[in-house]
């Protein structure tokens, strides 16, 4: 099953605050689709596992940690979704010396300010 490989079987267990487990899955694999659709797993696994998808040391941090670090600042969500659509400057890096990525390009052409939203939005629940 695709979700193991993400490591969100673990994931899945901590999400029982949600009412029906049936919607919470759909949305992680409607996410999952548009992260893969996106190119966003070229550099970012979603666990914090240490490796990428494709069993590389990954670019960006793992978007657990990206929860971890601003999951409970109400500012960050806007934030992040600029700089996931226009890029983060190399001069300004959030993740210096965490990640072997020095920035990140922009992704405004391969998705949308909706989708955008609706990603960083599940991001920033991946450390419930
Ligand atoms: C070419 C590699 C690459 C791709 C593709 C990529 N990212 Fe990133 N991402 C990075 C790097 C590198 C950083 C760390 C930037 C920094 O240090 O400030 C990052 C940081 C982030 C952050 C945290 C930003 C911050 O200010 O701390 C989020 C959220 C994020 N990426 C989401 C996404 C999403 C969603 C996609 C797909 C639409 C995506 N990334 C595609 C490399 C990438």
């Amino acid at each position: 099953m695709r979700l193991g490989k993400f490591g969100l079987v673990g994931l899945m267990v901590c999400t029982g605050s949600f009412a029906n487990a049936g919607q919470v899955e759909s949305q992680d694999v409607k996410m999952i689709n548009l992260a893969h659709q996106s190119g966003c797993v070229t550099c970012h696994a979603i666990s914090g596992a240490g490796k990428g998808p494709n069993g590389l040391k990954p670019i960006g941090p793992a978007w657990q940690d990206v929860a971890r670090k601003y999951g409970r600042d109400p500012d960050a969500k806007a934030a992040l979704v600029t700089t996931v659509l226009h890029g983060s400057s190399p001069y300004q890096s959030h993740w210096k010396g965490e990640v072997s990525g020095v920035a990140m390009p922009p992704n405004s052409v391969v998705l949308n300010e909706a989708q955008a939203n609706e990603l960083v939005d599940w991001i920033l629940h991946l450390a419930d």
